[in-house]
């Protein structure tokens, strides 16, 4: 197989030995929940110092091969992505803002000291894995196919710099709702702990920052909450972002707020999205810090009316409790709002290709 240029992709088709059966595929389908169910297929692309990257493969998906010195076992470098494609009304396939993804997945590169990957070469790795595994589609409300790329060092080598071999993956998932809850409104728990600092990597996609996540985030399902919240790593004062998602913030003057992107916080294609769809609405959106305390006051005065969380597992997700060891408040109702809703409706239609797509973000495969 030849090194790939990204205007002349070959990606090479292994037969699959034994694909899931199709009555196995269909109870799956039928109620996927989120990321415990694979597909058959995986792409995998091999990046080399001096030969960059090549062997495009669609394979099988199953184990795959590292060396115990591998340099992503030991000094974690591994970026990810998450992305979803949508059946869309009319039978077709289609992917919401891939190129956002691959433009995202190269700031992670370089935040960690990877090589990129060209835009295009990403986009055409999912759109294969999509088109080979297209029977893998939910047949749930709501369902879609949920794309991980992720790439990670494969170098044998224990020194602790850039190593000079890496594999970028490609694997997919059918998904349901992310919340098992199915709760309408999900709780919240205000960490103590601290997700990124300042000059961090707080803003990569990297496997880093979410295992830094993990005691905090059992810490608030212990509680009986949904999600974790982390605040600023040096007043511990402004709220950054949950776990696995961005937030806004709606007042009863119809403006809204989302903390800045300063570098700390994850610069989520859900957020961004959102930003355009509520200013096409005529709706204000700020970019601006908002502390716990300014929140909590705002919530119990009735100035703040609603809170979402928004990723792309999650898609919009209205926040109805927040808790901290020492206080717990309700947002609005405690339940979904008004914008929350319409706002989702709106992201949902489109990428769904129910609703014209004005912004170009939809990829018909
Ligand atoms: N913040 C974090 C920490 C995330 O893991 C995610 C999910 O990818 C998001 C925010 C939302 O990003 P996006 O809307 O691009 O999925
Ligand atoms: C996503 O929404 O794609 C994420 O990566 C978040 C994760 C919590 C599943």
């Amino acid at each position: 197989m030849a090194t790939i240029a990204a205007e002349r992709l070959s990606f090479t088709r292994l037969p699959h030995p034994a694909p899931a059966n199709a009555e196995a595929r269909a109870a799956v389908l039928a109620n996927p929940g989120f990321g415990s169910h694979f597909t058959d297929h995986m792409i995998v692309i091999e990046w080399s110092e001096g030969r960059g990257w090549h062997d495009a493969v669609i394979a099988p998906r199953g184990p795959i091969a590292l060396d115990p010195a591998a340099a992503v076992l030991h000094y974690a470098q591994e970026i990810f992505e998450g992305l979803k494609a949508y059946r869309q009304a009319d039978g077709s396939i289609a992917l919401f803002r891939p190129e956002a993804n691959a433009s995202r997945f190269n700031s992670s590169a370089q935040r960690l000291a990877m090589p990129e990957l060209p835009e295009e070469i990403f986009v055409e790795a999912v759109k294969q894995l999509v088109a080979a595994d297209q029977d893998w589609f939910p047949t749930v409300e709501g369902g879609s196919l949920y794309l991980r790329p992720f790439m990670i060092a494969t170098e044998a080598f224990l020194g602790v710099r850039p190593a000079k071999e890496y594999k970028f993956i490609v694997i997919a998932s059918p998904a349901g709702n992310y919340f098992k809850s199915g709760a309408p409104a999900v709780s919240i728990w205000v960490s103590q702990y601290t997700r990124a600092a300042p000059g961090g990597t707080g803003a990569a996609k990297c496997g880093g920052n979410y295992a830094a996540s993990l005691v905090p985030t059992a810490e608030a399902f212990a509680r009986g909450h949904d999600q974790v919240l982390f605040l600023d790593a040096a007043e511990h004062k402004w709220i950054e972002e949950l776990g696995g998602m961005n937030l806004y913030f709606v007042f009863a003057d119809g403006s809204l707020i989302t903390p800045p992107l300063t570098g700390t916080i994850l610069p989520g294609i859900t957020r961004d999205s959102l930003m355009a769809l509520a200013r096409d609405e005529g709706l204000e959106v700020r970019e601006e810090r908002y502390s716990l305390d300014q929140w909590r006051a705002d919530a119990q005065s009735g100035k703040l009316v609603e809170c979402f969380a928004c990723g792309t597992a999650a898609v919009v997700t209205p926040v109805g409790k927040v808790c901290d060891e020492n206080n717990e408040f309700v947002i609005g109702s405690g339940g979904p709002g008004q914008l929350t809703g319409k706002l989702k409706a709106r992201l949902v239609a489109i990428q769904r290709g129910e609703a014209p797509d004005p912004h170009g973000w939809v990829l018909k495969l």
